[in-house]
């Protein structure tokens, strides 16, 4: 199988402003090299639901198999995270979020206070992964087995040219 392309998508006011460097993109980043995923894109970008949304389409036009993001999905009233993108999803994928949640609760309580979302959208599975690099690769880690057949799935499906 050709390697997965990834697009990651850190959604941070602070980051975004420059005003604390952003460790979980790089994190998320550098574990995927580490697996053989080629990398697409590495944006970073303010909590603004609107901003997120547009981010998500154009992102989404260069169909990489799945697009990571990782911030915003908790409490507070800027995470519009798992809002934005269920805006632009053809499809949710509960399981997968569903399970990362399930796992992760395991190691923190503190992980059903994530609201992450996942989905499809054209060709492209969006995850949404929360903010701290600890929780980004214990989550990626969790997820690994499942992706590639996630993504021969979305290849291999007759509609995934609609809408492009
Ligand atoms: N998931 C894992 N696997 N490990 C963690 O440490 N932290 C949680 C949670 N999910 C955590 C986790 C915490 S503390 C919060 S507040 C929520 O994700 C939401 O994080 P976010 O707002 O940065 O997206």
């Amino acid at each position: 199988m050709s390697k997965i392309t990834a697009t990651i998508i850190t959604i941070s006011d602070r980051s975004s402003a420059g005003a604390r460097p952003d460790k979980s993109g790089p994190a998320l980043i550098q574990y995927l090299k580490d697996h053989n995923f080629d990398l697409m894109e590495y944006l970073i970008i303010p909590d603004d639901l609107q901003k997120i949304q547009d981010t998500l389409i154009s992102a989404c036009q260069n169909s990489p198999n799945i697009i990571f993001t990782t911030g915003g999905t908790g409490f507070a009233d800027r995470d519009n995270t798992p809002e934005a993108t269920k805006a632009v999803l053809n499809k949710e994928t509960p399981g997968i979020s569903e399970y990362l949640r399930f796992k992760s609760i395991q190691i923190t309580p503190h992980a059903m206070l994530s609201r992450a979302v996942s989905g499809i959208r054209n060709e492209t599975l969006i995850i949404n992964l929360p903010g701290s690099p600890k929780a980004v690769i214990e989550s990626i880690t969790f997820l690994l087995p499942v992706l590639p057949h996630a993504v021969e799935l979305i290849k291999n499906s007759p509609n995934s040219e609609k809408n492009h």
